[in-house]
């Protein structure tokens, strides 16, 4: 659905994107994830069709973005800072960028007050955009990216001005989008939203690609086999010693009334461990296998 090959890209000799390879699949969620100024901006204007670039190729549904190939129906674009004309109200907004596309009044009205509604932003359309907070504008722009019923969406940053709360409706709208068969690109640094809903994510560092991979597979490869065991109160010493002397335990430590056991082969050794733990004579109140999140496996991958 979304394919870039061999991007290059500087600005006045700032090499920024290096030979950028990514291919996004029909109905899929891409997480792109990168460090900021590493060139994910960059790459959504490119595919946007909004800035130039040096060599390469971007497609989206089986046309050139570089061209003047792209339709309304082709993307659905969030900038990262949204702008509007701050004197409109977000009605006049619609029935503005409506009126391009080629809509009537009744059909713009119809439209714009279901996707008002789906964002979150019914009560405040009457007041002009100039006073919305940067939160308001990103959901007033992720409304407007999805006027024309794109098959393709892409959102740069589209929770990074959210708070908790409205974090979480953008994370229900954008899986809305997959629900309906939607394709969706986007760029993050807040890990633990995408953690949730992206099918693949890609991550980016010194203009390269350098891990693309399932989320599921990605979290399964990098989960620490690490058991924290708590008891009802405070163990003895020879618990964690006999911990050390099974021969898949890598390491143990102690801490007030919590053994956590490190062990070497996750698939391997977890049915042994807990079999052990069971046989122990002693009250445990829980047992957690530790994972980690996908912030430190990114931190760990760029490193
Ligand atoms: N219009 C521009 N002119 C010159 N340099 C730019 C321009 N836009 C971005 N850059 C530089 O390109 C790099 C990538 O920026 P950007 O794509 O915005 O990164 P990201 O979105 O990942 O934070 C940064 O070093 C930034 O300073
Ligand atoms: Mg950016």
């Amino acid at each position: 659905m979304i394919r870039i090959e061999n991007l290059y890209k500087s600005y006045k000799g700032h090499k920024v994107l290096k030979g950028l390879n990514i291919e996004v699949h029909r109905g899929e969620i891409y997480g792109f994830i990168g460090h900021n100024g590493v060139g994910k901006s960059t790459t959504m204007n490119i595919l946007a069709g909004l800035i130039g670039f040096q060599s390469g190729k971007c497609i989206i549904n089986g046309r050139d973005s570089s061209g003047k190939g792209l339709q309304n129906k082709d993307i659905g674009y969030l900038p990262e800072d949204p702008k509007f004309y701050p004197y409109m109200n977000a009605w006049e907004y619609f029935d503005f960028i409506g009126r391009i596309g080629g809509d009537t009044g009744n059909t713009i009205k119809e439209k714009s007050t279901d996707l008002l509604e789906r964002v979150g932003l019914s009560k405040a359309a009457k007041r002009p955009i100039g006073g919305y907070s940067r939160g308001m504008k990103q959901r007033l722009g992720l409304a407007v990216a999805m006027y024309h019923d794109p098959h393709v969406y892409l959102l740069d940053e589209p929770s990074s001005a959210l708070d908790p709360e409205g974090r979480l409706d953008m994370v229900n709208i954008i899986e809305e989008l997959k629900d309906h068969g939607k394709t969706v690109f986007l760029s993050t640094h807040i890990l633990n939203d995408i953690e949730r809903i992206c099918d693949r994510v890609g991550i980016i560092h010194d203009g390269r690609i350098v891990v693309e991979e399932r989320l599921d597979s990605l979290m399964a490869k990098y989960v620490q086999p690490v058991y924290d065991i708590e008891f009802a109160k405070k163990p003895g010493r020879n618990l964690a010693d006999n911990f050390m002397k099974l021969d898949y335990v890598e390491k143990v430590d102690t801490q007030d009334n919590k053994i956590s056991v490190t062990i070497k082969d996750l698939e391997k050794d977890s049915q042994n461990l807990l079999r052990e733990i069971a046989g122990l004579n002693v009250f445990i109140t829980s047992i957690n296998l530790r994972r980690n999140s996908l912030e430190e496996i990114f931190m760990k991958v760029v490193k």
